[in-house]
């Protein structure tokens, strides 16, 4: 089982369509894959078709649900379960004063998965905060979408500070952060000016997969379906890409007993 944060305290990063079609383009190789969903919003629930029903990451992580009672499978991705969250997240860091280590909650929680599953994919807040650190702290790579703006820019520094101050003390072995250019257009200067400031402080760092600025994301998101289950679009055929890049970062091309 390899988990993999996806975070980025800016709002609006691709956060979730990562997520959201990186499981597709595993759960298309026969990977087995679990989204959490670690934003209140719970856009990726959403998306994957999972409404709150009072079972949610929340009372899994207070200890008050069995981890097991709350994943279920995504209606709207064969292959992919979810972990889903509801607004009630927000008020985690009011509820875990008492918990003695409550930036590895979400850590212990996913033990008894097992290897259950080849990934467990985070899909982070648009926030540096309790559940963004517990991400990290559970995580074995944080990845961080990064569209061409300079604010994401901003969002990309601010979440290489946090992963350098969790790994020391609560992760030492926390991979990342990579950089996973996002909404990406070539040729506008913002662009340009994004990549060239990732490039000095994160070279290589740098996936080597673009996810292209794709109107069928759009359009897949409103039809809560990912976008490689549509007709062909250059998302999809770079979301595949991505998977293989990540099955490489993981290391589960080589050696998988189960493949
Ligand atoms: N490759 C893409 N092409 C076109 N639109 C995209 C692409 N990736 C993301 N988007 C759009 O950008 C918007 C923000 O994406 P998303 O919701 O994934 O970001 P997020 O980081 O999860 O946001 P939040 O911080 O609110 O959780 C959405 O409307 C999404 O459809
Ligand atoms: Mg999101």
């Amino acid at each position: 089982m390899w988990v993999l944060a996806i975070v980025n305290e800016k709002g609006g990063s691709a956060k979730t369509t990562t997520a959201v079609n990186l499981a597709a383009a595993l759960a298309e190789i026969g990977r087995r894959v679990l989204v959490v969903d670690l934003d209140a919003q719970a856009n990726a629930s959403l998306w994957l078709g999972v409404n709150d029903e009072g079972q949610d990451l929340l009372e899994v992580l207070l200890g008050q649900r069995a981890i097991d009672d709350a994943i279920r499978p995504a209606p709207s991705l064969a292959g992919v379960d979810v972990l889903p969250a509801s607004r009630r997240l927000g008020n985690l860091a009011g509820q875990v004063g008492w918990a003695e280590f409550p930036q590895g909650l979400l850590r212990e929680r996913l033990t008894p998965l097992g290897e259950r599953y080849d990934y467990v994919l985070l899909d982070g807040p648009r926030a540096v905060d309790l559940l963004s650190t517990n991400a990290l702290v559970a995580a074995h790579g944080a990845l961080v979408p990064l569209i061409p703006e300079t604010l994401a820019y901003l969002g990309l520094v601010a979440m290489d500070a946090a992963i350098q101050s969790v790994r020391p003390v609560l992760n030492p072995t926390l991979e990342g952060p990579r950089v996973l250019r996002s909404r990406w257009e070539d040729r506008t200067l913002d662009a340009r000016a994004v990549l060239a400031q990732t490039e000095a402080q994160f070279g290589p760092a740098i996936m080597r997969s673009v996810v292209r600025g794709d109107i069928a994301v759009r359009h897949a998101a409103r039809a809560g379906r990912p976008v490689l289950a549509g007709t062909r679009s250059k998302a999809a055929d770079d979301f595949r890409a991505l998977a293989i890049e990540v099955e490489e970062w993981a290391g589960h091309t080589q050696g998988r007993s189960d493949a």
